[in-house]
């Protein structure tokens, strides 16, 4: 199905770094029947390569350099209206290193995803490779979850599994991971331009109005 592309869905992107997950978003929307548009892409940090990337797409890019700000509510509030004036139907977090406030969280909760490299619970926060290692865990992966306050700690929609092999360090399973995370995020996204995903209450999601009983694992291999 051709759906105009002024009426798609508008998806905003927050990357802070390489912005890999933002390219795969980038190569997804070239599809005309992917059912959302990227409208603009945004980081906190002004050098992000993730900027060059939606330059280069022909995507609107901005920044709010985190380091100009005292606090973390100034940065949001800023964030929030250079957010707001583009006026986006979900906010897609794509490797954005910013601990979020509660007010920020709450004003785009339910339109708001992020993608975490971890099977979550296991490994919120950083290092999730290292520490999976660490723990000798046999299974790794990514996790898609909408973002409430409870940071790393929404309710998760989508999962992908990646073996860990013996010979394994941080950087190659690091590797494997995102190469999960590039297929699952789009995948996700569009189930959420279509209309399937909705975040009912806090923590509860409904997928095709169903009440999501299990997260989804997808089988990407
Ligand atoms: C991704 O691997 C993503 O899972 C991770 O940052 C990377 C960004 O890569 N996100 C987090 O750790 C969030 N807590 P990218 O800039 O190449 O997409």
């Amino acid at each position: 199905m051709n759906i105009p592309e002024l009426e798609k869905p508008r998806i905003l992107v927050l990357a802070s770094g390489q912005g890999s997950n933002l390219q795969a978003l980038i190569t997804a929307c070239r599809d005309r029947d992917f059912p959302g548009q990227i409208v603009a892409v945004g980081s906190n940090r002004p050098n992000a390569f993730a900027l060059e990337r939606a330059a280069q797409a022909g995507i609107e890019t901005f920044s709010v350099d985190h380091t100009r700000y005292d606090t973390r509510e100034e940065f949001d509030n800023v964030l929030r209206l250079e957010i707001e004036r583009r006026s986006p139907d979900l906010v897609v977090l794509a490797g954005f290193m910013r601990i979020l406030t509660p007010a920020f969280v709450r004003a785009f909760q339910g339109r708001m995803l992020n993608v975490h490299p971890s099977l979550l619970p296991k490994y919120q926060g950083l290092h999730t490779h290292q520490r999976a290692l660490d723990a000798g865990d046999t299974v790794h992966g990514v996790s898609i979850h909408f973002v409430t306050e409870d940071l790393d700690g929404g309710p998760v929609v989508a999962q992908a599994e990646v073996a860990v092999n013996s010979d394994d360090d941080a950087e190659s399973l690091a590797a494997r991971v995102q190469e999960q995370e590039h297929i699952l995020y789009p995948i996700v996204i569009r189930w959420f331009c279509e209309g399937r995903l909705q975040l009912t209450g806090d923590d509860r999601i409904e997928f095709d109005r169903t009440p999501l009983t299990e997260v989804l694992r997808l089988s990407t291999a």
